[in-house]
């Protein structure tokens, strides 16, 4: 069984697709291009054109050309609001479209991509819509003491960062582009997006409801390509003035290192996470569940997956083992195919990576009650996992895994749990099972995460700030906190 492609589908990855740049659809400088292949079957799906550095910055230049001389500059918040709006109302229109797109490319289930992502995606823009119109400065009473008797008027201009550069993963391409391109829009910046090189079929779908909805040429400027080569580019640029990132901690850092190297951009990273999920013996039932969307969902494939599962003692078997048979009871199948509860990894190369995860928990010694392994011999499965036996120092435990497999242990009291929650590098998510609020959120001050959910996990919302403590992160996205990444603050004091 099979969703039937939507038209606009078929035709979309039936053509070779260009970059973005300056309103306009482009080849590759270069000429060269790239193949995006089905995760379910390891064949390939589109090709798209390969960006390098000269199509970085041909695309940063008509970003800087929209940003300095407008008519972008020259919108009205209001204006602006409207047209930020119109984005979301399309990807709404073209709903069943993009979830098919994002199911084919990232390997998804359809059925969630139409019900989270997509929704999320158009809620986001939404959400910023309203922001374009509310970005204020303050008026300040200041008192210069060495100025005895001098009259001030002094106020704060929040303005736009300028050119920002967008560079974004594969796990949720179509919501990763909202989060970074909505924002930006909101404030009046513009914008490279550099999608993940695995998945770029949306955010180029996304490139075309932009235009649509009115967005002026050079505002947005998509530039598939790969990291060491587009990304990399884009991160020593010396005309972008910030770059958002969303991805491993590992490039993170070398983004850090690049804009250090270069022009001391502004940064905000939303890097990876080994988030701990605590149960405690007096949580109701429903932590079982809870317990297993928060490892499976979208595959493992999250920044903020409940990789660590902390169980208080006398439940520690109860809640295992029923995690465990949830797992065992996981549909894998193509994202397209309806009865399909979990889909494929997006790549070999994650497939590859999350085989050396559990060959190395094997071999030191942790238990898998559930799964272990790859699923079938064709495209990039792998078993949905439950890993017992495991001590804080195995390399299962300390590192994020980014695939279905999470790591359980027993804890016996409140006193002890924090320290064992925030014994990581990470610090990205948490969640709390328990009827009990006080201690629920006596724990929830003490746990170094930028979210914390209660009785509940995977919970987004376009007002909700989302972002890393430690090595998870710099700054934060959604929420009004994340526009003060996008802009720059002045202050203006004039003697009266
Ligand atoms: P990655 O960090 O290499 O890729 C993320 C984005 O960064 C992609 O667009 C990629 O093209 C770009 N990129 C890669 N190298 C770059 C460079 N030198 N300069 C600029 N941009 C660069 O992540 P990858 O290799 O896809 O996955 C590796 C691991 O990273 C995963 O197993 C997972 O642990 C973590 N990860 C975390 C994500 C999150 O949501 N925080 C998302 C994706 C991966
Ligand atoms: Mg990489």
């Amino acid at each position: 069984m099979t969703v039937t492609l939507d038209r606009n589908v078929e035709a979309f990855i039936g053509t070779p697709h260009q970059l973005f740049i300056d309103g306009q659809w482009n080849d590759a400088a270069s000429g060269k291009t790239f193949e995006t292949p089905n995760p379910a079957t390891g064949e390939t799906l589109a090709l798209v054109a390969e960006g390098d550095a000269e199509d970085i910055d041909r695309a940063v230049r008509a970003a800087r050309v929209a940003f300095d001389e407008g008519p972008w500059s020259r919108l009205t918040p209001s204006e602006r609001g409207r047209i930020i709006w119109r984005i979301g109302d399309l990807i709404l229109e073209h709903a069943d479209e993009l979830a098919q797109l994002e199911s084919l490319d990232n390997g998804k289930p359809y059925a969630v991509a139409r019900a989270a992502d997509v929704p999320l995606a158009a809620d986001l823009f939404h959400y910023m819509a309203g922001w374009a119109t509310k970005i204020e400065g303050n008026s300040i009473s200041i008192s210069v003491p060495y100025m005895p008797g001098a009259n001030f008027h002094s106020y704060t201009l929040r303005e736009p960062i300028g050119v920002v550069g967008q560079i974004i993963p594969w796990n949720f391409p179509l919501l990763m582009a909202a989060w970074k391109l909505g924002p930006a829009l909101a404030v009046g910046c513009t914008v490279v997006l550099k999608p993940a090189e695995q998945t770029p079929l949306s955010a180029l779908r996304l490139a075309g409801l932009i235009a649509e909805a009115g967005v002026p040429d050079g505002v947005v400027n998509v530039v598939p390509g790969f990291g060491e080569t587009a990304g990399a580019a884009l991160a020593s640029h010396m005309d972008v003035d910030k770059v958002a990132f969303t991805g491993s901690t590992e490039v993170g850092k070398l983004i850090v290192e690049a804009a250090g190297a270069s022009n001391l951009k502004k940064l905000t990273l939303e890097l990876g996470g080994k988030s701990p999920n605590i149960v405690f013996d007096d949580s109701e039932d429903a932590a079982i569940e809870g317990a297993a969307n928060a490892i499976f969902f979208n595959h493992g494939q999250c920044c903020v997956a409940g990789s660590r599962l902390y169980v208080q003692e006398s439940r520690f078997d109860e809640v295992v083992d029923g995690v465990a048979e949830i797992a065992k009871s996981i549909r894998l199948g193509s994202g397209l195919d309806p009865t399909t509860q979990m889909g494929p990894l997006v790549s070999d190369e994650q497939l590859r990576r999350v085989s050396g995860f559990l060959e190395s928990g094997r071999s030191e010694g942790a238990t898998a009650l559930a799964g272990g392994g790859r699923y079938g011999d064709r495209g990039y499965f792998i078993e949905p996992t439950v890993l017992t036996n495991t001590r804080p120092d195995m390399k299962v435990v300390r590192e994020e895994i980014f695939g279905p497999v999470v790591v359980a242990a027993p804890f016996s009291s409140l006193d002890e749990i924090a320290a064992v929650a925030n014994d990581s590098e990470y610090g990205l998510g948490a969640g709390i099972w328990t009827r009990d609020i006080s201690k629920a959120h006596a724990l929830a001050k003490k746990l170094r995460a930028g979210t914390v959910w209660i009785n509940c996990y995977n919970v987004f919302d376009a007002a909700l700030p989302f972002g890393g403590y430690k090595q998870s992160g710099w700054g934060r996205e959604m929420g009004h906190e994340v526009l003060n990444n996008y802009t720059e603050v002045k202050a203006v004091t004039t003697l009266l």
